[in-house]
Formats: structure tokens, sequence, C-alpha cells
């Protein structure tokens, strides 16, 4: 095992399993607020020392004179002790083994990480480093990538338009506190909405544009505090029914809680919903993989590399990449889910392998790869991501691609073909080509299909998953201008009167009957049904600086930024060309808010932007183009991967 979790189970009958900061207790060193250690909850009287699955129970009074022999360690925690002392032995223990196995470290003697979550005189719940090197975090203004200084943002406010004032208001009255500390924004903050459901927490994918904002905006503590509380919530026992879902998932959303516990003590609680009471129990499989993005980009932005390098920051990104990469019964390199584990978090026929997932999935291998600590313990892991980035890449690039001729060629495949040559690999009938396409594709231009299974082609244009893979060069070069091309050419149906349309076009009639089963708030051109999202903006506006098309973006957040104020900064717009504001759309959306100030931050300072996009990686063509050798398809050669993976 390369981890040691000490976790206090209190007495409490409690059933719920929430992160508790109480507001009574002494100060911790590892926690941001003085007054204010967290404790985990659950029912029963004794510790558990190992990873989630692999707990060693024992008994509460060990705590006091445990001494951690299986580990070697002689290392003895007494309740009086400091545990910053612990953390720095750890820490200077610290083994570059790291394990791509979360099983395995029960039984593994290294001691990598010291993972301490509250207790009886236990002060941090996650124990930080404390040495030198942690004090002297970079400041943003040390920034060598030239990060702007705090002061030139502070004068830039001055510079902002009124409803770039307005915005940075409402996203400053959005943020949300636990223990006296910003840790993320609600989703909604709508004072008429009397029943806000679950508009009132953070949700992981919603507050990732905050996030962006507040880096660019030269505030970066709400992000990292956000990025450590998510990574406590991670290893939360977490069930849905009788059923525990995968370790290393991330919840969908959390929301802080003033709980009583004892007499008139308040305790504040981190409450996390991992899809157990999502509308549809939907699985929230893209919130890891914005949480490895946004790790990659909080060390981007600020130059602040040392909380990805901390131990249990390492382990949480290293169980996200576990469970996305566990063998399955899958025959695709693309991500197998199922339907509303995404932006689209509702019934939309997007089970299966939906591009936004795959686009997200390749961007966070490529964050993987820049950040994990390359060591013995790492390599199957790093070799494993290289993998499967070359083959997703090229699976998407390959069967994922349509325009005028590759329609063409689809509308002539012959079916039926049984053969490792086949053309028609997935054997799509032809007859699947809808009408609208036809008349819609344009000359220049193309785009990547929505999903992709056997016998089905999903040929709905999905937004963000198309904007994702421009960012994260997923597509190839030329496939990535074309995309924009596209988007320009279609501008009546995806951008209109406000930018920019989630998916095109809408389900109607029967389909919408069948796919959406019947679901009145997807109605055609309403919400996720080929409604418009501003939200989308801050993704356009990257992908357009990336191709060299800020005029694009530009006339986009001009559009935008002539609506949202007046509209209230609502979530989503309807009808066919975004005229309405949406039938049951919340205002002073978040995200909204958010992804407009970072859309103008970014065009005020387009340089930044490189710093969140990726340029095509000739390294794993390469790999891509051998392992095509291997099977005797293709040359093996630099050349060979520019020409023939369709750069
Ligand atoms: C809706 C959206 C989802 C978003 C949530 C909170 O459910 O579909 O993507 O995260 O609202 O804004």
């Amino acid at each position: 095992m390369n981890t040691i979790a000490i976790i206090r189970n209190s007495a409490t009958k409690s059933s719920r399993r929430v992160l508790i900061g109480s507001s009574t207790t002494s100060s911790s060193l590892a926690s941001p607020h003085p007054k204010c250690h967290r404790t985990l909850l659950t029912t029963a009287n004794h510790f558990r020392i190992g990873s989630a699955k692999n707990f060693l129970y024992l008994p509460f009074s060990s705590l006091f004179h445990f001494r951690i022999n299986s580990w070697q360690l002689g290392l003895v925690i007494k309740p009086d002790e400091d545990f910053s002392s612990i953390a720095r032995v750890a820490y200077s223990l610290s083994v570059r083994n790291f394990s791509t196995s979360v099983e395995n470290r029960v039984n593994n003697t290294n001691f990598e990480r010291i993972y301490v979550q509250g207790g009886v005189n236990l002060k941090p719940h996650v124990v930080e480093r404390v040495d030198e090197e942690e004090k002297s975090v970079p400041t943003i203004e040390k920034n060598s990538e030239g990060f702007v200084s705090v002061s030139v943002v502070e004068k830039a406010r001055v510079e902002d338009s009124e409803a770039e004032r307005e915005a940075w208001r409402l996203l400053k009255g959005a943020v949300v506190s636990y223990c006296g500390n910003p840790v993320g924004t609600v989703a909604a903050n709508d004072p008429g909405d009397k029943t806000p459901l679950n508009y009132d927490q953070v949700f992981i994918r919603d507050f990732v544009p905050s996030a962006l904002a507040f880096l660019l905006g030269g505030e970066s503590e709400i992000v990292k505090n956000f990025l450590l509380h998510t990574l406590q919530l991670q290893s939360w026992e977490k069930t849905v029914d009788c059923y525990s879902p995968g370790q290393g998932l991330m919840p969908a959303s959390f929301k802080v809680r003033t709980v009583a516990l004892d007499g008139d003590n308040l305790e504040e609680v981190l409450d996390p919903d991992f899809g157990e009471s999502a509308i549809g129990r939907v699985a929230p499989v893209d919130s890891g993989l914005w949480w490895i993005i946004l790790l990659r980009a909080y060390g981007k932005l600020t130059g602040d590399y040392s909380l990805q390098e901390r131990v249990d920051v390492q382990t949480g990104l290293k169980m996200i990449l576990n469970l996305c990469l566990t063998d399955g019964f899958d025959m695709f390199p693309s991500l197998l889910v199922t339907d509303g584990s995404c932006m689209i978090d509702r019934r939309m026929g997007i089970h299966g392998h939906p591009l936004e997932i795959q686009a997200l999935f390749y961007s966070a291998l490529r964050c993987s790869r820049e950040m994990l600590a390359a060591n013995e313990g790492s390599s199957n892991l790093i070799r494993a991501i290289n993998n499967r980035l070359s083959a997703l890449s090229f699976h998407i690039r390959e069967y994922y691609w349509v325009d005028m001729k590759k329609i063409n060629e689809i509308y002539r495949y012959k079916t039926e073909e049984y053969s490792m040559d086949a053309t028609n690999k997935f054997n799509i009938y032809p007859e699947q080509i809808p009408l609208w396409l036809m008349d819609w594709i344009p000359e220049e231009g193309g785009y990547l299909i929505g999903n992709l299974q056997p016998a089905h082609m999903d040929f709905r244009f999905f937004t963000l998953g198309n904007l994702w893979s421009i960012v994260s060069s997923l597509g190839t070069p030329r496939q990535n201008e074309a995309i924009l091309n596209l988007i320009e050419a279609k501008w009546d149906d995806l951008g209109s009167h406000m930018p920019l349309k989630i998916c095109y076009p809408a389900l109607d009639n029967e389909e919408w009957r069948i796919i959406t089963g019947s679901d009145p708030k997807n109605t055609p051109w309403s919400y996720h049904n080929g409604g418009s999202w501003p939200t989308l903006l801050w993704q356009f506006t990257l992908a357009c600086i990336k191709m060299g098309r800020i005029e694009l973006a530009k006339k986009a957040v001009a559009l935008a930024e002539k609506r949202l104020p007046i509209d209230l900064w609502p979530e989503y717009y309807d009808t066919r060309t975004g005229k309405f504001i949406g039938k049951q759309s919340r205002l002073y959306q978040t995200w909204t808010i958010s992804g407009f100030l970072t859309s103008k931050m970014l065009l005020k300072k387009p340089e930044m932007a490189s710093m969140l996009f990726w340029e095509e990686d000739y390294e794993l063509l390469e790999i891509c183009v051998c392992a095509l050798n291997k099977s005797g398809r293709r040359k093996c050669s630099r050349g060979a991967a520019r020409s023939q993976i369709l750069v």
C-alpha cells in the first residue's frame, strides 16, 4: 500500500457521510481556518487504515499508542502529538514509487502518503507539506510565464465594461465558504427561485469557468481550496442503494451544510452528491476529468506546481486515472459511459461513446502525462496513458470525422462486411444519414460526430465535444480548422441570437419521445435538446484564440454582452435561434457569468490562453503509427505519422 489513511469514525449515530468543519475546536496547522478542523462521520467507533476498499479496522484506543510496525517506520502517534511533525516524517519518507493500482496499496510496504482525516485531537484532515518549500509557494507575480500581477489586474478592472463589473460582483456573490474559506461557487444564485433543487450546490463542471475567471483575475486561493476539498470527497464511501460506485469517482456536486452536532455546537459539513441524489441518478463521469484539467490550469496560471506534486494530489490523480483506464468489455479506446454522464446530465441518447466525454478524457490524459511524477512506480501508468492517447486520437480522427467527402463515402458504403479489411467497420447502414445533414453540411468545413457505436453514428453536432477537441488537439490541425469553418458557415444555426447551441439539430416528434423518454424539459430547441448555452462562450473563445480566429470569438462575446445583463444571466436560451430565455432556465447562473468573464479576459490577454490549450503532439502520433505498423497496416516513421494520421 502506498497510502496510510487514518480516518476517525465518530461515535455518532449519524448515517450521513459528510466532511465536517467544527467551529468549536482548536486550530490546526493544515486547516486554512483557525477555528476549524474536520471530521469524517460514519457509524462505527474505530479507525480504519488503508485504502477505502481495504480498511484495517482498529479499536479507537489504539490511536493513542499506535505503532505502524507493519510499515516499519516506528512512528508513534500520540493524542497530543502535532501531526505536522508526522507529516514531515511522512513526506521525507516519500517514495517515488507510485502504484498503478489502487488495490495493491495495502500490501505495499512503501510509505508515500499520509492522509489523516480529523478525530479527537487529530488536527489536519489531510496532512499538508509544511516544509520550507511549501512556505515559498511562488506568488502570482513570480510567474515566469508572464502572469499579470494582482495590481495590474486591479487596474484592468477599472477599464472593465459595465457588464464585466456586474459579472464580477455577481461571481463574488456566488462564492461558497467552508470553515471561513472560499471553496467554490453555487450553480445559480437566483433570489427569485423558490425551488433551487440542487442549483444551490457547487458543481465540479460548473466551477471550472469560475476557477479560470478567478485565476486569470489573480485570485488563486479559492481554486486551491476547491481542488483540495473535492479531493477529500473523492475517497468517500459512496453508495447508490446497495451498490458502491468505483473508487476515484469525483462527485457531481457538493453542498456546505450547517448541522447541529452535540449540544449547541453547529458544525459545517461538506455533503457530496455522487449521483445518488441527482435527477436520474446519472454518473458524473466528467467531474474527475474536469478536476484533472483544472489542476493543470492552476499550475500553469499561478506557477504554483507544488500543489500537483503533493503526494495526496498525485494519489487522487492516479485514482481517477485507474478508474478510467480499467479494462472492461470495450472494443474501442473511447470511454464507455451511460446516458447523461456529462454536461448533458439527462437522457438525451448520448450513452455509449459520446464525443464530449472522449474529448475531456483525452485532455485529462494529456494533463496527467504532464503532471504525474515519473518514477518506477508510475511507469506502467504513464505507458498506459501514452498508448491510450494514441489509440484514442486515431479512433476519433478516423471514425468520428465527417465532411462532404466522408458523408458521400458513407452514402455509398457496402454493409455486412466480415473481414479485417472492412471499409465499413462499424456496419453503418447508409440509410442512417439524416436528411437534414445532406442539406446542412457546408462545402468547407466538417465536424466530429456525437457518438459512434456498432451500426450507429449519431450525426448530431455537439458543441462542447467539438470545441474541446480543438482545444486539446484531439482533432488534427486541419480538422480543428474545419470545425471552426463549419461553426462560422452555420452561424445562424449555432450562434444566431445567443451563442452557442449545445447541440444541433433538436430531436423532435417520435425521436424526442423515444430518445428523451418524453422529457418535458428537453422539448425541441430547449435546454439540452438544442438550447443555446452562453457558458460555452469561454470554450469557443479559447478554441478561436488557439486557431487564430479571434474575430469570430469577439463577435460571439459582443453578442452575449449585449443580452446577458439585460436578461439577468440566464442558464440557457430556447428556440431554433436562441431568441427566448429558456422556459425553465435559472437566472444568475454562475457559469454563464464566469464563462462570459473568462472569455473577456482571454480576449484581453490572448497570450494566457496558450496555457490552457495543447498543440499537436507528434510523439503520440508516432506511437500510434508504430502500433499500426505492428499490425502490418502502416509504415512507422515520423513522416508517416505526419502524413498518414490525418494531420
Ligand atoms: C444542469 C446542467 C448541468 C449543470 C447543472 C448545474 O443540470 O445540465 O450541466 O452542471 O445544471 O448548473
